[in-house]
């Protein structure tokens, strides 16, 4: 794998100019069930399989030279499936821990997960503390991966902790704003992602980072997860990189 540049510089930088990579990549990896399903197989093969583009797409991205990729590994909506798929999917995210760690470390990347980690069983919670703390330092792309993750969740976990912190007298009510809120969530220091790619054809964001998303570009693919590649990577980012982002403004030639 490919190194890029260190990231502080960055972080505050304006948001990528047109025709540029976007900076943070955010991907709702749908459609595993349903590549299964169509192959006659469990639903199981499907997340395995989905696990190999995984791989292949981190790889890429760090090639690619995108500064934040984010991955909605499992829903706080998902522990209604049948018990047998959670543990499956739980087991899979040891494995993609306990696998894949040292590669993602060496690869200079540094992972930070999102979501609700407190109901999350113990010897998890232990692992994506590791992997947190293994890679701290790193300096390549932040790979946020979104585990036990809803957007609804995060915005009533950020807003009770703002309440606790009037209620101690740390924080006045008038200032409370944009910035308040978003320095609370899960996300706080990571820039809100410019593209959301969201495989298997569903139109939605499923509770996926709807504060973050207020001004992000959608691309939607066909293709059920597992068989997401490189192509198919690089069709999102040109889709992007022939967008025109104007956050409420106008664009130059309109002025
Ligand atoms: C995405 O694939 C993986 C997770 C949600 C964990 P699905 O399991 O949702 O696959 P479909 O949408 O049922 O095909
Ligand atoms: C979103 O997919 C969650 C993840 C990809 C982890 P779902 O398959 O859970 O979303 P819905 O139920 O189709 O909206
Ligand atoms: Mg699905």
């Amino acid at each position: 794998m490919t190194v890029s540049p260190d990231r502080k510089s960055e972080d505050t930088a304006p948001d990528p100019a047109a025709g540029a990579l976007p900076r943070h990549v955010a991907l709702i990896m749908d459609g595993n069930g349903r590549w299964a399903t169509a192959r006659g197989l469990p639903r199981t093969e499907g997340h395995r399989h989905g696990l190999e583009a995984l791989r292949r797409t981190i790889r890429h991205a760090v090639k690619t030279g995108i500064r934040y990729l984010t991955i909605y590994s499992f829903s706080s909506e998902n522990w209604s499936r049948p018990q047998p798929e959670v543990s499956f999917l739980m087991g899979l995210l040891r494995r993609f821990v306990q696998r894949d760690l040292t590669e993602i470390h060496n690869a200079n990347v540094r992972i930070k997960v999102i979501g609700d980690r407190l109901t999350l069983e113990p010897g998890i919670r232990a692992l994506l503390v590791e992997a947190e703390e293994l890679t701290r330092n790193n300096t390549g792309m932040t790979l946020v991966v979104a585990f036990n993750y809803g957007s609804r969740d995060e915005i009533a976990r950020s807003v009770r902790q703002l309440a606790e912190e009037v209620a101690a007298g740390r924080l006045a009510p008038e200032d409370i704003d944009e910035d308040a809120i978003a320095s609370r969530l899960d996300t706080a220091g990571i820039p809100d992602p410019d593209l959301i790619i969201r495989t298997s054809g569903e139109l939605r964001l499923s509770n996926f980072l709807m504060w973050q998303a207020a001004y992000s570009e959608f691309h939607f693919s066909p293709v059920h997860w597992p068989d997401f590649d490189e192509a198919a990577f690089d069709l999102a980012l040109s889709d992007f990189m022939g967008r025109e982002r104007r956050f409420g403004g106008l664009t130059a030639k309109a002025l």
